[in-house]
């Protein structure tokens, strides 16, 4: 059998591409020989990454563009398609998040998660669909252990990866006659990333998150993209429909420890 996780040649186009975990997919991708296209709102964001990306030695393009866009989120899909052809993996990532009580945020600051990840999840897909690999395409939405663990001060974000989710289910079911696979990966908290600075800023709020993983410790990128090249490789053809989570058990505790370590890491920065 050949290698499965060998991308050479194949088409992966990452939404919030240009940092964090979405930039470890495309990382991922780019180093197994997938031509990649990453998008995000920063222009200067967008050209380090493509930069980065290049260094593996693929073809690496990259659009400045807010999913709250559909026009430019159609257009840097035009664009990909006309520069690499149809694509195959397809990575829903770009996502915002700030900790706050219900009534610690404005109805705009709620409605600008909800237009980022949710809305900005139909527009990447509605607007990919004519351009996907059919049979073959994989879509993989980046979700949040907040899809199903109830979390305060993340009311904006516990609806909108909720939504995410049922975008994941419902497209499963739509496309699945079509050959196209859509799966949703729910990272818990990961080293190194902007979100967990937002939501654990300090040392011992750290440490209050650690203690609420089975798993004792924070994940990593790595280990984010290695899910997605599994998801996208053959040794994943049957399975759609699914919410993964990639969290060292975070969320089998549910509320009662995620929760309760995030909140009491959000209380000691003062929140
Ligand atoms: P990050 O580095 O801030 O990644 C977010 C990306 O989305 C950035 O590239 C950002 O770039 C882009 N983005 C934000 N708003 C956008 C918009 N309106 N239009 C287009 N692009 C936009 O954060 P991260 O912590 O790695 O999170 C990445 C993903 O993992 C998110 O989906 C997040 O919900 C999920 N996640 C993270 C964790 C964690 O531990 N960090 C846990 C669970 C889930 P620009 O600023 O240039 O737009
Ligand atoms: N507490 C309460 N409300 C906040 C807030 C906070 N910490 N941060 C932002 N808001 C509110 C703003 O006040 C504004 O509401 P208003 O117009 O009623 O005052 C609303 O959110 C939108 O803020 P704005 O900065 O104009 O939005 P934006 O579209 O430029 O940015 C965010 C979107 C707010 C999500 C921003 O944090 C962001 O760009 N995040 C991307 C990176 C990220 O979050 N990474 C982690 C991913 S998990």
């Amino acid at each position: 059998m050949s290698n499965p996780f060998d991308f050479t040649g194949k088409v992966v186009f990452v939404s919030g591409g240009t940092s964090g975990i979405n930039l470890g997919i495309a990382h991922a991708f780019a180093s197994r020989g997938a031509k990649v296209a990453v998008i995000s709102r920063s222009q200067d964001k967008v050209d380090a990454a493509v930069n980065e990306l290049k260094n593996y030695g693929g073809e690496v393009i990259g659009f400045s563009a807010d999913v709250r866009d559909y026009a430019k989120i159609k257009e840097t899909l035009t664009k990909t398609h006309e520069q690499f052809g149809l694509i195959d993996i397809l990575v829903s990532g770009a996502a915002g998040n700030f900790p706050a009580p219900a009534m610690g945020m404005s109805a705009n600051g709620f409605k600008s998660v909800v237009d980022i990840d949710l809305q900005g999840t139909f527009h990447v897909f509605h607007s990919a669909f004519e351009f996907l690999t059919k049979p073959g395409a994989c879509l993989i939405n980046i979700s949040a252990p907040q899809a199903y663990n109830p979390m305060e001060l993340q009311i904006h974000v516990c609806a909108a990866k909720a939504g995410v989710d049922m975008i994941t289910r419902v497209a499963a079911m739509e496309w699945g006659a079509m050959g196209i696979r859509v799966n949703s990966v729910a990272p818990g908290p990961i080293d190194d990333t902007e979100g967990m600075k937002r939501l654990a800023a300090s040392k011992e709020a750290r440490q209050l998150v650690i203690d609420s993983v089975p798993l004792a410790r924070y994940g990593t990128k790595q280990e984010i993209a290695d899910v997605c090249l599994w998801l996208a490789s053959p040794m994943a053809s049957y399975v759609t429909g699914v919410i993964l989570p990639v969290d060292g058990g975070w969320s089998l505790g549910g509320t009662s420890v995620s929760s309760a370590g995030m909140k009491k890491a959000l209380l000691s920065k003062g929140i």
